[in-house]
């Protein structure tokens, strides 16, 4: 009789079990089914409970850069009937801050939305941002959800979306850190992460791909992260395009962080995975003055200053790194911008190029032929490889401003002139590209005024970053959202005119969602990786601007 009672209940226990684990498994493949490749966090997904500090706990909290201080503390307190928040002090570094892993409450595909508020300890104003992390080490990315310029003693919420489509990696964060005050300290309280309700997405295939629209005029590239190798965003850059940039993966401090010690791996993943899919990549960057190591340029003395190297040990530096790159890559890119950003913004007397040069690092320490010198350097790579077909291009941003871009033109007219004085019918400078990130005020004459400058150098031109801002606070009005398609069928028309001298037009980001700029939602796609008016401004821009001019006199 005891046997039997016994059996019954290891029976009923194994149907309970089985019952259980089949609703489980069930429910979860109903939640994944629309993303074969959401399989690899098939035990995560877990709920999220508000974290509010009131077990006297940091839940996870730590600090991005180990040298702040994240405490709790009874000092504040956001939560209602609580007593607790999360204090952080001690940084030094804008990106510096509390950081919490979030891989195992999240699933591929779905959106998510994180809400948490902060109180600024000091300076009496600060601007806070939430933001998350996908990635890590070389292979991150960085999306900022959420920024609030906040008064001292005032506490003030935080609140963003995004969509999670890749999680390859299995590294997901969120964090808080500050712009332009690296040493304030705030608290945290409240923070909460939760699924919307908003439908995984998928790519929009009955959309015309642009680069079949442009396929006779010039190439249609992207940016792309270590986040664009899977998911929708990688169908949407074989439907959409056939020339890439890394944002970041290839820049100095990625490739040389430390003197002589290559790290090429990502960088190579990334490429071949293009070319992989017959996408031609473009290099980015080799000399800038920005996200590249100090020890290129300068050292640090024994008052503990930061000093220039003499001129010969930053041109052999600049040197070693720009050959050993384009060498590196070889005839895997067609072209790098050798030299970016090397111009200063609205410079009084452009007809004085030299004058009118960014004072960079490199400039004070090699002078102002460094430019020249870094052409020369990727040029002998070149030159010993003359089956190779890769186009060193001068690369810059506000292209637009007239004083700016004629600083530009003196450069390159006189860098190429003098090189054509030994090499006959030779450009040492191939290129310009205008990185053309623009906003809702930029006026097309001026994009015009300038490009035509610039083909005047007998150059070809690129136009590589565009993106034009146009909402606030992620956010973008039915009308700003027109007035942007507008702006971009006005830029796409004068592209098109002059096709002739045009290689390749790169636009600075998949969707609003990951866009650098995600705040002033200025691409083609939102962030949901749907089309905006923007998309169908650049897909044809004779209709859009006939239809937007239509309606506005429909207005008046
Ligand atoms: C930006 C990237 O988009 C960001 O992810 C990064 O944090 C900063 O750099 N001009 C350039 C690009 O040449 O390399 C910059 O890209 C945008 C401005």
């Amino acid at each position: 009789m005891k046997k039997k009672k016994w059996l019954m209940a290891v029976v009923i226990l194994a149907v309970l079990v089985s019952a259980l684990l089949y609703t489980l498994l069930m429910g979860h493949q109903a939640d994944t089914d629309y993303n074969e490749a959401s399989t690899n966090n098939a035990e995560t997904d877990e709920p999220f409970n508000i974290i509010s500090f009131e077990d006297g706990k940091a839940n996870g909290f730590v600090g991005r850069a180990g040298s702040e201080v994240v405490s709790v503390t009874d000092k504040e307190n956001h939560t209602e009937d609580g007593k607790h928040a999360l204090m952080v002090e001690g940084r030094a570094v804008d990106w510096h801050g509390p950081t919490l892993r979030v891989e195992k409450y999240i699933e591929q595909g779905s959106e998510y939305k994180v809400v948490a508020w902060v109180k600024l300890i000091d300076p009496a104003r600060a601007t806070i941002q939430l933001s998350t992390q996908i990635g890590d080490g070389d292979e991150a990315s960085y999306i900022n959800l959420s920024s609030i310029t906040a008064n001292a003693n005032d506490w003030v919420k935080l609140e963003g979306t995004y969509r999670y489509n890749n999680l390859s990696s299995g590294y997901v964060t969120i964090y808080f850190e500050t712009i332009d005050n690296p040493a304030a300290s705030f608290y945290i309280d409240d923070v909460q992460l939760e699924k919307t309700p908003s439908q995984a997405v998928e790519v929009q295939e009955d959309l015309k791909p642009i680069k079949d629209v442009y396929e006779d005029d010039f190439l249609i590239g992207n940016a792309i992260s270590f986040q664009t190798l899977q998911g929708i965003r990688f169908d949407m850059l074989e439907m959409h395009y056939n020339s890439a940039t890394a944002e970041n993966a290839m820049k100095p401090g990625e490739l040389q962080p430390e003197k002589g010690q290559f790290k090429f791996s990502s960088a190579d993943k990334l490429v071949d995975a293009m070319l992989d899919v017959g996408i031609k990549v473009h290099g980015h960057t080799l000399v800038w003055h920005q996200q590249s190591p100090d020890w290129m340029n300068t050292f640090i003395d024994n008052e503990g200053n930061k000093v220039y190297l003499s001129r010969d040990e930053a041109l052999e530096n600049m040197r070693t790194h720009t050959k050993t790159v384009v060498e590196h890559f070889g005839d895997r890119v067609i072209s790098w911008d050798v030299v970016n950003e090397a111009m200063n913004d609205n410079p009084p007397n452009p007809a004085n190029w030299r004058a009118s040069l960014r004072q960079s690092a490199w400039y004070h320490a090699i002078g102002d032929d460094y430019i020249e010198q870094a052409f020369l350097a990727a040029r002998e790579v070149l030159d010993s490889h003359p089956d190779w077909d890769v186009k060193l291009y001068y690369n810059d941003y506000n292209d637009d401003n007239q004083n700016k871009s004629k600083a530009i033109y003196n450069m390159v007219k006189e860098i190429n002139e003098k090189y054509q004085q030994e090499h006959p019918g030779k450009l040492l400078i191939d290129g310009v590209g205008m990185q053309a990130h623009y906003s809702i005020n930029t006026n097309p004459k001026n994009v015009a005024l300038s490009l035509e400058r610039f083909i005047e150098l007998g150059v070809e031109i690129s136009v590589t970053e565009l993106d034009i801002r146009a909402g606030e606070n992620h956010k973008l009005t039915d009308k700003l959202a027109k007035e942007q398609g507008y702006l971009y069928a006005q830029l796409f028309e004068l592209y098109k005119e002059n096709a002739d001298h045009i290689a390749r037009i790169t636009f600075w980001g998949m969707d609003d969602g990951t866009s650098w700029r995600a705040v002033n939602t200025p691409l083609l796609f939102d962030s949901n990786q749907q089309a905006k008016p923007a998309y169908y401004g650049v897909i044809d821009p004779t209709e859009f601007i006939l239809e937007y001019s239509l309606e506005e006199a429909d207005i008046r």
